[in-house]
């Protein structure tokens, strides 16, 4: 067979401009936003060109959070994208998912948000229906997941965990017997399969597993499935974040998940990915330039800075409000959270920390940590200052981390709260999250 070859682009919340993205409103708005939203066009626009100029790949999966919020003129503008890639002679299937619909599609004019024309989710069908649907086998209208041929003996199983026709981020009882149908099918037809689906299926990063919208709901349960009926590839999206993940299940099965970051803002790449026989080769690629003025920054720089930005407001924001008293304390405790070094905190918490990154604000680290886990890749092994440090704070808070954890587990997995920071900060998986080459079976 020959090798399958494809672009895997996701999250490009796209935004149409002449909506309106600018003033004050806009401003504050951006203040807690990871990715950029006046300029997702572009970037889109930037990253598609780059595609239809490589002749080597001719198929591009999208697996949901087209538009920004499911504006009605975001989704007619996309689209025109799509065909753009389509009359350069790629195959293009994308999925929706809860960013595409519903009524919560804002504007920024005047200084103010204002409400804009949203997507009723059963229209998604016809706007997408030359990406996906009408070329489809099989299509479940209830959550418009869907079946297409994508290779010659290979097939694309689109899960819509995110849709009316089915509890947000779960793959019930009802879909996965439709899927079960569908991979039987294609079983008895010698085809293989990869599945698409916007939720992570793995947490992307072990603490993730604790987020109730960071992956799959049950996911175990999926993923056992979906690898004992021979799918052993996922390719997914939501969280923004670059991971590679392997599960596998009790009757020895596995399965890859490969997670991918939004488009339009921090870490913004996107994969190209090839399977050839066996071998399985990720590649991860950077969004070109797309003509933004980054003030002598490098084009990574400049998307991370915004991320960082948001994180460092988010975590300070989380101090305001409150009355009288409690206002007072909140204020102070923002003040310090803004100002201490790691140092300072290693002194008030009776830890040392290393004198590489003794005068860093906790405030920046803290932004800079997050950003850099959604790169994938963590390299902050117990052996670097930063890996130290987080540990010797994890220990000293173990009294409480213990009384805790059992609170955590659930259906019978115990949750090693301290194992999961550890591993959620350093990468010991023995593959990369960005660009790897694995094994099939
Ligand atoms: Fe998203
Ligand atoms: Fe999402």
């Amino acid at each position: 067979m020959n090798p399958v070859k494809f672009y895997l682009v996701t999250d490009t919340h796209y935004f149409e401009p002449s909506l309106g993205a600018s003033g004050k409103a806009f401003e504050d708005y951006m203040k807690k936003e990871q990715f950029f939203m006046l300029e997702s066009s572009d970037i889109v626009k930037a990253t598609f060109e780059k595609i239809a100029a490589d002749d080597t790949v001719d198929l591009v999966l999208i697996p949901g959070d087209l538009s920004k919020n499911g504006e009605y003129e975001s989704h007619k503008s996309f689209v025109k994208e799509l065909n753009r890639l389509k009359e350069a002679g790629k195959k293009v299937f994308v999925l929706t998912a809860g960013h595409d619909y519903g009524e919560k599609s804002r504007a920024f004019v005047n200084d103010e948000r204002i409400e804009v024309d949203g997507t009723p989710f059963k229209e998604l069908r016809e706007i997408y229906a030359d990406f996906g649907y009408s070329q489809a086998l099989a299509v479940d209208e209830a959550t418009l997941s869907y079946i297409s041929e994508i290779a010659p003996g290979v097939r694309l199983l689109a899960v819509n965990c995110d849709s009316e026709g089915n509890p947000k981020g779960k793959v019930d009882e009802r879909l996965e017997g439709w899927i079960k149908i569908q991979l039987d099918e294609a079983k008895k037809d010698g085809c293989s399969v990869v599945a698409m689906c916007h939720y992570p299926m793995i947490p992307s990063v072990p603490v993730f597993d604790l987020v109730g919208d960071a992956k799959l709901k049950d996911w175990r349960r999926t993923a056992s499935f979906l690898a004992d009926n021979g799918v052993e590839l996922i390719l997914t999206g939501h969280m923004h974040i670059q991971s590679i993940n392997e599960y596998v299940s009790e009757n020895n099965n596995k399965i890859f998940d490969i997670c991918t970051a939004c488009l339009v803002g921090s870490p913004a790449k996107y994969r190209k990915i090839i399977i050839d026989g066996d071998a399985l080769n990720v590649e991860s690629i950077n969004v070109p330039d797309f003509g933004v003025d980054t003030k002598g920054l490098t084009l990574q720089e400049h998307f991370d800075n915004q991320f960082a930005y948001s994180i460092r407001n988010r975590i300070l924001d989380a101090l305001n409000g409150g009355k009288g008293a409690a206002k007072a304390l909140k204020g102070f405790g923002k003040k310090v959270l803004s100002d201490i070094t790691l140092g300072g905190l290693g002194r008030i918490l009776w830890i040392r920390v290393d004198d590489s990154i003794k005068k860093t604000k906790f405030i920046d680290f803290a932004g800079n940590l997050g950003v850099a886990i959604f790169k994938g890749d963590m390299p902050y092994s117990t052996d670097t200052p930063e890996g130290k440090a987080i540990a010797k704070v994890l220990k000293r808070f173990r009294f409480i981390i213990k009384k805790v954890e059992p609170k955590l587990s659930k259906n019978g997995v115990k949750v090693d709260l301290a194992d999961m920071l550890l591993n959620t900060i350093y990468n010991n998986k023995g593959f990369s999250d960005n660009n790897a080459k694995l094994k099939l079976k």
